[in-house]
């Protein structure tokens, strides 16, 4: 084995290689912003104007980068996350933004309403049994409608991250309905409640008022139940499969490839802000130690990776080149 890692022999026996097509690049739209604004537990990340959402999204295609997931920060909040399927919301603005400026770009968007409801929970409340909770089958309808609305924008991907039962079968026949038949639904399929979305629910201003997700997220320890419930969403007709967050998560990613669907893995805010302050102060090698996260999932099984890293990561493969 020693003579295969001889060093002039190691890349024509590498294995997996990272490539920007692999790479999707989240962004926040902030309704309120009048310049970017950062991310104090994100360092490098910020929250965009509509306005600046053209510029950000020719920078990125002129670095190579080849996919956005965007996520809409309204500037008012309801108790119904009426923000979230407006015509003139802050996802649909800048969808129309970004297609207008870089045709080419393919467009996915965060299908959620914890942006948007007053309560910060991912759909519609009410009374259950065990107090308030987010009902499942009231929150399909506007499931539904936030999808049909970003499609009408030009979105190419919609991207339901709210784990409800039925989610993917109520948008799958809500885009068809709108004649949508194109617009592919990638699921989080498999989300589990993690601490390492931290981070997120201070650039998305999405924390919770009260509960938490454990009822519709999965526990970490589970991996049949994280199988099972990404093997429903295809049953359901989703077209990309996601597990979420990445790197804790790699077998259940390895194991969810054998569905058959392409597979996406999302290294979360929490897993960007670790990585980030351990660079920061010099305790590792932020380039070394993001680029090796980011082989090790696609080693894994993703086909595609969504990480706050991604602009970062195009720039130091330009200088490997
Ligand atoms: C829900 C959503 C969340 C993330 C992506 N979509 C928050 C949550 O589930 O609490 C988290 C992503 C991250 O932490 O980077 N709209």
């Amino acid at each position: 084995m020693r003579r295969l890692r001889r060093r002039r022999i190691q890349p024509i026996l590498r294995e997996h290689a990272l490539g920007k097509d692999d790479l999707v690049v989240p962004l926040f739209v902030d309704e309120c912003a009048d310049t970017p604004v950062p991310i104090e537990s994100m360092p490098g990340q910020f929250r965009y104007p509509v306005s600046s959402i053209a510029g950000v999204a020719r920078r990125l295609r002129q670095k190579g980068l080849t996919a956005l997931l965007l996520f809409g920060i309204p500037a008012t909040k309801d108790s119904r996350a009426s923000g979230a399927y407006a015509e003139n919301g802050v996802v649909q603005r800048a969808i129309r933004e970004v297609r207008n400026a870089v045709p080419e770009m393919v467009i996915c968007t965060d299908v959620c309403a914890c942006e948007y409801t007053d309560h910060g929970h991912c759909g519609i409340v009410g009374e259950t049994s065990e107090g308030p909770d987010l009902l499942n089958d009231p929150s399909l309808s506007l499931m539904q409608r936030i999808a049909v609305s970003h499609a009408d924008a030009g979105a190419d991907i919609v991207a339901p991250s709210s784990m409800l039962d039925g989610v993917v079968g109520a948008i799958r026949t809500g885009l068809d309905q709108e004649g949508h038949h194109s617009v592919l639904i990638m699921s989080y399929s498999t989300k589990f409640a993690s601490a390492f979305y931290g981070p997120f629910r201070e650039a998305a201003g999405s924390g919770y008022s009260f509960g938490d997700r454990t009822t519709y997220q999965i526990q970490p320890g589970n991996a049949r139940e994280a199988f099972r419930e990404s093997e429903l969403d295809a049953e359901e007709g989703a077209d990309i499969l996601m597990v979420k967050p990445a790197g804790l998560y790699l077998d259940i990613l390895a194991d969810i490839r054998s569905i058959g669907l392409p597979v996406a893995a999302y290294q979360v805010s929490g897993e960007y802000a670790c990585l980030k302050a351990a660079g920061a102060r010099g305790w590792i090698d932020e380039r070394k130690a993001v680029m090796e996260s980011l082989v090790c999932i696609k080693r894994a099984g993703a086909d595609l990776i969504i990480s706050y890293f991604a602009e970062d990561a195009a720039g130091w493969l330009d200088e490997e080149q």
